[in-house]
């Protein structure tokens, strides 16, 4: 499995995963396109490089103003989950927004998903807030997530 930068080729397949993952924020094509060239937009997509056409597993969708980013989407194929797909997008995130300067990464959760959340409690994410009936269809608390980049140093 390979990490890359979301190429437009990628979006027939993103938008295909997005469907099958209702969890997942249901983007427009132009959402995807329009956030890759954003100065601080970065999207990730995991791929089997080698199969060919290539084979998309799952994408992470971000953005990041001046140092803190937030995680806007995020979905792995079904016929792929429990392989580290999104451990593996996320860990390669932080790695990209540690690089550009980044302090702390948001995100929000729907309080019931509880797939993700153990996702994010895995990689370091913890509770920031919760956003009381912020979702609809079905309505539903929002947990808002954070994760610290760079931690304080400890001692005195
Ligand atoms: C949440 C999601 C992205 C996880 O993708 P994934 O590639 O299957 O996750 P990974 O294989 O990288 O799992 C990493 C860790 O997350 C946790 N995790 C993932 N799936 C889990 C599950 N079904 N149950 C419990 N923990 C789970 C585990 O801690 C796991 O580590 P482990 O396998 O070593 O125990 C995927 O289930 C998905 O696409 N869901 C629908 C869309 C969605 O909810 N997006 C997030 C919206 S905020």
């Amino acid at each position: 499995m390979r990490i890359r930068f979301f190429e437009k080729e990628d979006l027939p397949a993103i938008l295909a995963i997005q469907k099958k993952a209702p969890q997942a924020a249901q983007w427009q094509a132009h959402d995807y396109s329009r956030l890759a060239v954003l100065p601080g937009g970065m999207i990730l997509v995991a791929d089997l490089e080698t199969v060919t056409p290539r084979k998309v597993l799952g994408f992470a969708a971000f953005y990041r103003v001046i140092d803190e980013a937030e995680i806007q989407n995020l979905a792995v194929d079904p016929e792929h989950l429990r392989q580290g797909v999104a451990r593996a997008l996320l860990e390669q995130a932080k790695q990209r927004l540690r690089g550009a300067g980044t302090k702390r990464c948001f995100l929000e959760v729907r309080a019931g998903n509880k797939t993700a959340l153990e996702l994010y409690f895995s990689v370091g994410f913890g509770l920031y807030a919760r956003r009381k009936n912020y979702y609809r269809n079905p309505p539903e608390d929002a947990l808002v997530l954070c994760l610290e980049l760079f931690p304080p140093a400890v001692g005195p």
